[in-house]
């Protein structure tokens, strides 16, 4: 890919640049923040590894947002992060309104990008930016499920303490508390961890899955996750920039797939170098359908703030 821009140069914005950058899956990233130097300071840093990291990816940053003139995607991270205490749910009203702005730059910056949302909410974030932009939704997706994917896959790792290469999860449904752990798609070197786990390990895997962006930021406390979730956009761009064809979930307008309509939930979807390329609906049983249900209700219960 040739440009990419970042809106957001907050932590997890630098973390997913850097990534990028390191891994030369564009030739320029631009980075935008409407802090003064912040982007620009982001952007100098990053850019002073390149000897070290050895890339030769380019990087801008400012506060215009004409520096993202040109970019085929747009990775928006900008907003108010929440605080030890609240849900995701809380900063959808700031959130909401900081995403508009943003989104009508892009209307006329980058009219043919693709859209990468990671702001929380992200899964009602995801559904305004298709409803704002009127877009087709193949090149409008959130990061939720390859982030609580592997936080999943780094809990079977620690209760099993088999290596984390070997393990493949799949979290499916809204990036909160009703997200969907599918224990039954989860595998080691393909083997089920309901083979190699009992029932309470499971769980315990399932509730910290669940509470994984909480259990960060308790922990922090003066900062949401941005390791993770920088690597996990960075593994979506990839998917992209190189059209790996990943199967991957990611935060998905639906109409139909799952029974599902006017909501954006994670989803398995076939992420390539136009987007998503396809919605992968899996036979899932009774008991993951009543939660998908309830996660895509959840959700939808945001779309209209
Ligand atoms: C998380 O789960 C910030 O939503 C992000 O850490």
């Amino acid at each position: 890919m040739k440009k990419i821009t970042i809106v957001g140069a907050g932590r997890v914005g630098e973390m997913a640049a850097q990534i990028i950058a390191e891994k030369e899956m564009c030739d320029e990233i631009a980075m935008i923040d409407v802090r003064e130097g912040a982007a620009a300071g982001a952007a100098l840093d990053i850019y002073e590894t390149t000897s070290l990291s050895r890339f030769d990816t380019r990087l801008t940053g400012g506060t215009e947002p004409a520096l993202m003139s040109g970019s085929e995607l747009v990775i928006i991270t900008a907003g108010s992060p929440r605080k030890p205490g609240m849900s995701r749910s809380d900063v959808l009203g700031v959130n909401l309104a900081i995403l508009r702005t943003i989104l009508d730059q892009v209307l006329e910056f980058a009219p043919q990008a693709m859209l990468l949302i990671v702001s929380n909410p992200v899964d009602a974030l995801t559904y305004h930016a298709w409803k704002h932009t009127g877009w087709d939704r193949k090149r409008i997706f959130g990061l939720a499920g390859v982030l609580d994917s592997a936080r999943m896959s780094s809990f079977v790792a620690l209760e099993t303490g088999f290596s984390g290469k070997d393990i493949t999860s799949l979290v499916l449904g809204g990036h909160g508390d009703t997200m969907v752990p599918l224990t039954r798609f989860t595998c080691i070197n393909g083997i089920p961890i309901t083979h190699l786990l009992d029932t309470p390990a499971i769980e315990r895997i399932i509730e910290r899955t669940r509470e994984g962006g909480a259990e960060v930021l308790g922990l922090k406390q003066t900062s949401s996750a941005y390791n993770a979730p920088g690597a996990s956009i960075a593994a979506m761009v990839d998917s992209i920039s190189r059209n790996r064809k990943r199967i991957l979930a990611c935060v998905c307008p639906l109409e139909g797939e799952y029974g599902q309509h006017d909501v954006a939930i994670g989803v398995p979807v076939v992420l390539g170098r136009s987007g998503i390329e396809r919605i992968v609906e899996l036979p899932l049983n009774a008991d993951e359908m009543e939660m998908l249900n309830r996660s895509a209700s959840q959700a939808r219960s945001e779309n209209e703030p």
